[in-house]
């Protein structure tokens, strides 16, 4: 029975008899591990095939969906994570088996007459198409390091002469990347170009197949043995070696997904695939910008590309091969070493690193956000614009660096700016409260450095009236026997805030707390002047204020610290209620967005969401 229906299925497509020509296949010097990569390269092809089919079909290609759906696949899909992995890695693979197979090409002379066409069609046709199957496919997540590496590879390409600028513009879908970007490179990615791929290959293996490799030697004559078993086994153990790579790859290392692609803001570490790493130094050396981006990206990589699809004709003469292969290797061993040299100078640029770092912090952030709180339709972007942790640093670093230092703000050695105010680090804490008691000068002491509008230096603030208090009063509050009415001090200050991240208060404390505020008296001694004779005051859960002065240079200290206070005070320092003439901080009222001083002020006050809430609260609450 089996056997009939065998031989009817042979009989009508010749299946069988074609599998055996196909491993009965005479291979010339018998089976050799170099003859496996081409039987890679279709291997990582086939899975590319597969698992960008799955991946296709979570896939949204949209400016608000792309980043939320690569999301979705590496968060929430079941086995996700091991699929985009491994698509991301075969590509990589893929890469490297098609540089091994270019090099044993040349080096064995495979192109000889009569497969010149093959070489041409691999090396023309095949290459380029993989290689910028790969390069938008690293777009397709628009996360930042996608968005901007793959403008640099656009930029060159829109450099060819004559149709770059057209090209470009199709592929872009316009003058600057958008949501046809997107659409148009995943059309690319996705539709045509793996269809001429498979196409191109399959052309590949028929051409190589009707002009096989003919043995050169006697001794290649005898050592000639079938595909079946010798090759076929190499070839299955090199595609099992590269799936285990790429399996293990996936698993232990995993795909980084940078924050979702951001046009307004910039990302200096921008650098397109590691294959082409070695372009882009290529036209950062001086003498090859000089002669224009053309050049550098489209004459000279065009010229090596013809010399290395002429190589069979150049192989004929008599030095010719030693030629190509001298070629081939300073071509490899150029980008081995622009490459490397690429790499080592991102590694010692500071500018390079610190956005790096930036980038994983943003990209840890916004999935810790997206995990916890669900993206919002307008996409996953808003949850990191709207993050005072996130953009309260950069807020601060583009508009107070100047005058205040911040320890969550790292700078670079050469750029410290001359502080002419308060470290900011701690403001707020029980610490800095602290300070500002016992104290001020000291904590005050960068603001030596200001200067008013003729070069004067100002003193107000250290000369000022609470730098004199609290030197006045700085011996009776540490005295041994007032530690507890300092620290109740303290509590109640810090209290007014309502920081959730300064939380819990110790009643007892700021009740004791209060009454010093209001009368000054100390377990030893008293102090020299209260607290309510010269700032206002109205302490929360209270009907009544304690004190309401205003327009003495005295800050309000209602709510200080707070989210509340801090707003005031960015916004419009000069206000009655804060430092009014005695003020020599800038307002920002007029020049940042009621929103912007809202996430500075959010996030100095550590007002923003974080995991665990309850387990930091306590902690801080232990110091
Ligand atoms: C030109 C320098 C300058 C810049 C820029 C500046 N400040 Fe200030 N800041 C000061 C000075 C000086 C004081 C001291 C009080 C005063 O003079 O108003 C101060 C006080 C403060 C205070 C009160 C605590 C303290 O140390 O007295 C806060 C909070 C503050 N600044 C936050 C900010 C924030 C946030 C920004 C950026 C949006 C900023 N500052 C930008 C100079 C500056
Ligand atoms: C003699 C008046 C006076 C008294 C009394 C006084 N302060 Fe002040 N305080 C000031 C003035 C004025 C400033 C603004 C800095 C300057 O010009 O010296 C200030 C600044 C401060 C600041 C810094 C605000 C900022 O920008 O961050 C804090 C905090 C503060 N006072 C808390 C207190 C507390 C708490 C008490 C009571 C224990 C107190 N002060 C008593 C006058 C006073």
């Amino acid at each position: 029975m089996w056997r009939q229906l065998t031989s009817w299925v042979e009989e009508r497509t010749g299946a069988s008899a074609f599998f055996h020509r196909w491993l009965e296949l005479p291979i010339p010097g018998g089976p050799r591990w170099r003859h496996t990569f081409t039987t890679a390269i279709a291997f990582t092809f086939a899975c590319q095939c597969i698992t960008g089919f799955f991946l296709w079909a979570v896939y949204s290609p949209s400016v608000q969906t792309a980043w939320e759906s690569v999301f979705f696949i590496e968060h929430k899909m079941i086995g996700g994570w091991l699929l985009r992995g491994l698509h991301h890695f075969a590509a990589h693979a893929m890469m490297i088996l098609l540089g091994l197979t270019l090099l044993q090409i040349v080096i064995y002379r495979a192109y000889r007459s009569p497969r010149e066409v093959n070489h041409l069609l691999g090396v023309l046709l095949i290459l380029p198409i993989i290689m910028v199957l790969s390069q938008t496919g690293y777009l397709l997540p628009w996360d930042q390091r996608g968005f901007y590496g793959t403008q640099v590879a656009t930029t060159i390409a829109g450099s060819a002469p004559v149709v770059g600028p057209e090209v470009q513009l199709v592929a872009q879908g316009g003058g600057e990347y958008g949501h046809h970007t997107l659409t148009r490179l995943f059309a690319l990615h996705a539709g045509l170009l793996p269809a001429l791929l498979a196409v191109l290959m399959i052309i590949y293996a028929c051409w190589a197949r009707r002009n096989p490799r003919v043995a050169e030697t006697p001794e290649e004559e005898a050592a000639t043995a079938p595909y079946w078993p010798g090759q076929a086994a190499r070839d299955a153990i090199v595609c099992l070696a590269v799936m285990t790579t790429i399996v293990l790859l996936a698993t232990f290392m995993g795909v980084e997904t940078t924050a979702p692609a951001d046009p307004s803001e910039e990302f200096p570490a921008a650098r397109p695939e590691w294959y082409f790493l070695f372009l882009f130094r290529f036209l950062k050396f001086h003498i090859v910008e000089q002669f224009g981006l053309a050049f550098g990206a489209i004459h000279v990589p065009g010229m090596i590309i013809t010399i290395i699809a002429l190589m069979p004709w150049i192989g004929r003469w008599k030095l010719g091969h030693a030629f190509n292969v001298a070629f081939v290797l300073g071509v490899f061993g150029g980008i081995g070493y622009l490459t490397a040299l690429a790499m080592y100078e991102d590694a010692k640029n500071p500018i390079h690193q610190a956005s790096l770092k930036q980038a994983h912090a943003d990209a840890e952030r916004v999935k810790e956000l997206a995990l916890a709180k669900g993206i919002p339709v307008e996409g996953a972007l808003s949850l990191l614009k709207n993050d005072p942790l996130a953009q309260g640093p950069r807020l601060f670093t583009a508009n107070c660096l100047g005058c205040h230092a911040h320890s969550a703000i790292p700078v670079v050695e050469h750029q410290i700016p001359t502080y002419s105010a308060p470290d900011l680090s701690e403001f707020g804490s029980r610490d800095w409260m602290k300070r500002a008691l016992v104290d001020f000068s000291e904590l005050f002491a960068p603001t030596a450095n200001l200067k008013d509008e003729s070069g004067e230096p100002v003193r107000s603030l250290l000369e000022g009236e609470m730098a004199g208090w609290s030197s006045e009063n700085r011996d009776a509050l540490l005295e041994p026997e007032n530690a507890k009415h300092l620290a109740a001090l303290v509590e109640f200050m810090v209290a007014q805030s309502g920081r959730s991240d300064l939380a819990p208060f110790d009643e007892e404390l700021v009740k004791l707390g209060r009454q010093i505020f209001e009368n000054g008296e100390l377990a030893m001694g008293a102090l020299s002047s209260n607290c309510i004779d010269c700032h206002s005051m109205h302490a929360v859960d209270e009907a009544m204020p304690l004190s309401e002065n205003e327009g003495t240079g005295a800050p309000t200290l209602t709510g200080y610290g707070g989210v509340k206070w801090l707003t005031g005070m960015i916004a419009s320092p000069e206000a009655p209620s804060y430092y009014a003439d005695g003020n020599c901080m800038p307002s920002f009222y007029s020049q940042l967005s009621a929103e912007q001083i809202s996430l500075i002020a959010r996030w100095m006050a550590g007002d923003y969401w974080r995991e665990a809430a309850e387990q930091s609260d306590s902690q801080t609450a232990t110091h």
